[in-house]
């Protein structure tokens, strides 16, 4: 699965909401970041190609400080 990062949280662009073919990239209003649901990612990667901050990795490019991101998406699709 791809992961969204710590670049995203209070600047949420979207782009990759408009790009992603499965619809799999989600926020709400009391959310700092958007989150990708790791059961439906495709592993296209285009959305880590829009993302205006780099905030988007393939979970096994996750740099070594934003390795907890890996749970904190898929922690927000088990609320
Ligand atoms: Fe969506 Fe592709 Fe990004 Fe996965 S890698 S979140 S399927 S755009
Ligand atoms: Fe966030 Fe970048 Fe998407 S800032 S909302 S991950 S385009």
């Amino acid at each position: 699965t791809y992961v969204i990062a710590e670049p995203c949280i209070g600047v949420k662009d979207a782009s990759c909401v408009e790009v992603c073919p499965v619809d799999c990239i989600h926020s709400d209003d009391e959310a700092e970041q958007y989150y990708i649901d790791p059961d439906e990612c495709i592993d296209c990667g285009v959305c880590a190609e829009v993302c205006p901050v780099e905030a988007i990795f393939f979970e096994d490019d996750l740099p070594e400080q934003w390795a907890d991101f890996l749970r904190i998406n898929r922690e927000y699709f088990q609320k």
